[in-house]
């Protein structure tokens, strides 16, 4: 009787305790970003493949409220239907926790999105602009994770978009000298840059 008594304790206390552990796994970002990070929803970035410092900064910036938090759905999992959004997910998250993911994340490979539609004559645009502007920091069409500036080669249409209208209007955060390249940009452009990173295939 005893030794039943206290088996089911243990399985109690496991589901109880390792609730918060799981809330901060892989697993819980897989949910959205799919699996090893390479969302194949085309409203979620894909994030496995790039660098640990990115993806570090990316969710200091979400912990912090510096950048914009768009509400997100679970796509899959537990919390499946439930909405949320990065800052929630980004506060909610342990440093350790985030560093962790992030070096799993980082040994990954940056899965391009597959099937997306893009002007070929608008990408050709954004080519010269971005390497008049932009190669110096985003090497080879922002296809090099190394240069810790995110990935962008591949990365969803929608999502260039919007963070690129964001840096534009100033709601977004950027490094100092990323600045006056995006200022040099005018607005009407920003069209031909996110069809240009969305042509690699
Ligand atoms: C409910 C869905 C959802 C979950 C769960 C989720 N994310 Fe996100 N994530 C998103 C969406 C949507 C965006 C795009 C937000 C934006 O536009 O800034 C995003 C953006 C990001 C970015 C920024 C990508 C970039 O290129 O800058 C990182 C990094 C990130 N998420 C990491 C994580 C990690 C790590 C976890 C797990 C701890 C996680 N996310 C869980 C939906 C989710
Ligand atoms: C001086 C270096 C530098 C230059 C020049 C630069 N960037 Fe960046 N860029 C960065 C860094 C560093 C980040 C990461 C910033 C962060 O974590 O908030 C970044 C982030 C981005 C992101 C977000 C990536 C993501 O996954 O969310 C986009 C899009 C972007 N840059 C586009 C551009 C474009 C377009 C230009 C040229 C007009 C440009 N950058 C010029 C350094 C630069």
């Amino acid at each position: 009787m005893k030794t039943k008594f206290l088996g089911i304790a243990i399985i109690v206390s496991s589901a109880i305790f390792g609730l918060p552990a799981l809330a901060a796994d892989a697993e819980s970002c897989a949910a959205c970003h799919g699996k090893d990070g390479a969302s194949t929803d085309a409203k979620v970035p894909i994030i496995g493949g790039m660098s640990a410092e990115y993806l570090k900064g990316a969710m200091a910036a979400y912990k912090a409220k510096e950048r914009p938090c768009p509400e997100a759905t679970y796509a899959d999992g537990p919390k499946k239907g439930t909405k949320s959004d990065m800052c929630k997910i980004a506060g909610e998250t342990s440093d350790a926790d985030t560093a962790a993911i992030s070096t799993a994340l980082a040994g990954k490979k940056f899965v391009r999105a597959a099937g997306q539609k893009v002007d070929a004559a608008l990408a050709a645009k954004g080519k010269d602009i971005h390497d008049k502007q932009c190669d110096k920091c985003h090497t080879e069409g922002g296809s090099v994770a190394g240069d810790d500036s995110g990935v962008l080669a591949g990365q969803y249409l929608g999502y260039l978009s919007a963070e690129l209208k964001d840096f534009k209007d100033g709601k977004r955060p950027m490094p100092k000298k990323m600045q006056p390249k995006m200022e040099a940009v005018p607005a009407a452009d920003l069209d031909a840059l996110a069809h240009y990173y969305a042509s690699f295939k």
